[in-house]
This record gives structure tokens, sequence and C-alpha cells, in this order.
């Protein structure tokens, strides 16, 4: 075993640009054991090299299930189980409630919707001829999509977003806590309105009520991870794809007046996008099941393991000239979304969603350009985002 690399060494420079760092820890070796910076503060195994975080993603001896091996996540604890933190059987049942509502077919329904939301931001927006692109389209779009669709009513949701946003990305261990404590209590809430209101046109009243063909329904406490996780998982990530996407545009001259000359390559920029700055910046927590070997590192039972998507989509083994942002790419097979049994359920919104912000948005500003610095990066190792964008055209 190798020695321990400590992530807080690397300062606040590691949070601004983790790229150089995950080129190091990769050119050493496609697995390394390390301390995560503060808050978290603890160890575990990080898989950097994109074969065998992509193997690690759909190795089932990597479990999500922490009760194997004795531990409970808090947000599990304080909320219920949901995909993420389940197994094989329940994992299957749990995917089969809810698969239905996001296939393509299904999220093509959305498309007016999310082409109306846009362009009512943007019709705010553009008059002002300068903003912050987060405030004003990457985090109102998909957190209105989210909302509408399972059903949060307009006045709860800046409470709603402020939690969730210290859920993913904590700014101290007890805000995070205390974040999952009133999100948890807040959910009891809505899914108890919405019983004594009977079922409203809403996701969230569909799986109060789904029952599946052999008589299986969520438990209380699923239907509250499953309500949990689709909230944050809806908008946290979509948020900074829009945000990190426009950035790479504005950064990269060439890039902005390719897409704006030819929009067909649109679908192709948004894949990049996911590659080349990806919201997920490592997949959630995995715990070996029982000892392992990747790329001849043994793992014992027990141990945690992160899945690095950002380190592995900037494999140069695996994309030639990876930090190279390059909209004519294809980067095929990206894992950004992630890999395996538990690949992103909403990828087709999250595109649907980043292809028309971001077209709507080059259509509509032709004069797009940066207005100043990026604010902070998100703090944690999950999310990959800025809080602020500033903008003029
Ligand atoms: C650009 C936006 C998005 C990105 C980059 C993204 C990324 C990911 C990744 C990497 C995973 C797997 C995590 C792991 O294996 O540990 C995942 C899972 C998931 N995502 Fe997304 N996501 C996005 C948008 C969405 C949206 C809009 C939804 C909402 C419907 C959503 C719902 C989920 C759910 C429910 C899971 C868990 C699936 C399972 O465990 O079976 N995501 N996402």
């Amino acid at each position: 075993m190798g020695d321990i690399i400590d992530l807080g060494d690397y300062g606040e420079g590691f949070r601004a640009d983790p790229h150089p760092v995950y080129a190091a820890l990769r050119a050493r070796g496609p697995v390394h054991r390390v301390r995560l910076p503060a808050p978290a503060d603890y160890e575990s195994w990080l898989v950097v090299g994109y074969e065998e975080a992509r193997a690690a993603l759909a190795d089932p001896r990597l479990a999500k299930d922490g009760s194997r091996i004795g531990l409970t996540p808090l947000d599990e604890e304080l909320i219920g189980p949901y995909l993420l933190v389940t197994d094989p059987p329940r994992h299957t049942r749990l995917r089969a409630l809810v698969t239905r509502a996001f296939t393509p077919r299904r999220v093509e329904l959305l498309r007016p919707r999310v082409q109306r939301i846009t362009d009512d931001l943007l019709d705010a927006m553009l008059p002002l001829g300068r903003a912050d692109l987060v405030e004003s389209l990457a985090y109102p779009l998909p957190i209105t999509v989210i909302c509408e669709l399972l059903g949060v009513p307009e006045p709860d949701r800046a409470e709603f977003r402020r939690l969730s946003t210290e859920t993913v990305a904590p700014t101290s261990t007890d805000s995070g806590q205390d974040a999952i404590t009133r999100l948890g209590a807040y959910l009891t809430g809505l899914i108890e309105d919405k019983r004594r209101a009977g079922p409203g046109d809403d996701l969230l009243s569909a799986l109060i009520e789904t029952t599946t063909e052999d008589g299986d329904r969520l438990s209380p406490k699923e239907l509250r991870g499953m309500a949990y996780l689709l909230l944050l998982a809806g908008h946290e990530t979509t948020v900074n794809l829009i945000t990190n996407g426009v950035h790479a545009l504005l950064t990269h001259p060439a890039q902005l007046a390719a897409l704006r000359a030819d929009t067909s390559l649109l679908d192709g920029a948004v894949e990049e996008m996911l590659r080349y700055e990806g919201p997920v910046e490592n997949a959630t927590f995995r715990y070996a099941a029982e000892p392992l070997e990747i790329a001849g590192t043994r793992i014992e039972a027990g141990e945690p393991v992160l899945i690095g998507l950002t380190s592995g989509n900037r494999d140069g083994t695996r994309y030639p000239g990876a930090d190279r942002f390059d909209i004519r790419r294809e980067p095929r097979a990206h894992l950004a979304f992630g890999h395996g049994i538990h690949y992103c359920l909403g990828a087709p919104l999250a595109r649907l969603e980043a292809r028309t912000a971001i077209g709507t948005l080059l259509d509509r500003a032709p004069g797009l350009t940066l207005d100043g610095p990026p604010g902070a990066w998100l703090p944690g190792m999950l999310i990959r985002g800025m809080r602020s964008l500033p903008v003029r055209w």
C-alpha cells in the first residue's frame, strides 16, 4: 500500500482547480489512499484512472448500502433509504418505481415547459445588460422544473434551495447536518399535506399512490428518501452543468464562435461540457463489501471508496488531449452521469435543460461575455460548480 495523500495539503487551489492534482495522482497510479480536505477530514480510497473508475462504478463488490458493514449515512438515518444508498434487490425495486417518469419519451413531453421557463427567465434577465448567470438562469431553471414536477409549492422554494445547497456542499459539519434535519422535516410535512389534500397531478402525488403490478409500494420512509434524492439530484447538478458549460464556452472563444456558427453542434457541445467540467466531481461513496483489488491495490472489506468522475474524464489515455475543451470531440462513454446500475436516472432531463438553456441563451444574447471573475467554487469533493458567474452582453 502506498502513502496516504492528504488532499487538504493542496489548500484552496484544489477547489478552484483540482485537475492538476488529479493529473499528478493519475501519473502515480489509478488508485490512491487519501485523506479528504476539511470539513470531511477522513480517509478513503480514491480511484482516478478512467478504466478503473468505469469498472469500479459497475462493480457489485463496491456496495452502496452502508448497513452491510455497520454504517448508516446521516441523511439515510434522518430521511430514509434512497437509490444511492441501496443495493439490489432493494435498489432494483426502488428504481423500478420511478424509472417510467424519467424515460426520454416522458421527459420529451416537458420540452415546451422547459423552453417557456427559460424564455421567461431570459425575458427578465436580458434587459439588465449584465447579470449573475447562476442567479438569473442556471439555478432557477432546474429548481423550477424539478419543484413543478414533484409539486413543491412556489413559496417554499427559496428555503428549499438554501437547505439543499448546504446539504450537497456543506460549509461545516454542523450546518450540513442541520440542513438535512430541516429538509427531512420539510419533506415529511409536504407528503402529509399531499396525502390530506388528495392526489394532485405531480410526481410526488403519483409516488404516494403508486403500486406496482405485484402490489409493491413505497414505505413512508422510502417515499421521503425518494423525494429527497429526486429534488436534490434534480437541480444541484444541472445548475452546474449550465454554469460550468457557459464558463467553458466564454473562456474558449474559438469554441464559442464554432458553436454560434453551427448550432447543430449543440448536443455534442453539452456532452463535452459534461466531460470537461462535469457537475459531479466524485461519485457518492461506495464501500468494499468484501476484500478486493483495484489495479493491484488491495482494498479491505468495509473500506470506503470514492470514484473520480472528473479525474476519469480528464484521463489522457482515454481522451487524447483531455485538458482541451473541444466541442467536436464526441466524448463517448464519459463518466459525468456515472455508470452501471446507479447511472443517473435524470440524464435525459439534465440534457434537455442544459441544451435548452445554453442554446436559447446564445441565441438571444449574441454579445455574451464574462463580466469579471467567477465566484468561489463550491466546497467539498462531490459537486463541482461556482457560486456565481458574472456575465454581460
Ligand atoms: C447535469 C446534471 C446531472 C448530473 C451530472 C448527474 C450525475 C449523476 C451521477 C454521477 C449519478 C451516479 C452517482 C453514483 O453512482 O454515485 C447520478 C445518479 C442519480 N441522478 Fe443524476 N445527475 C444530473 C441530473 C439529474 C437530474 C435532473 C435528476 C432528476 C430527476 C437526477 C437524478 C438522479 C438519481 C435519482 C440518481 C440515482 C440513481 C440510482 O442510484 O439508481 N440527476 N446522477
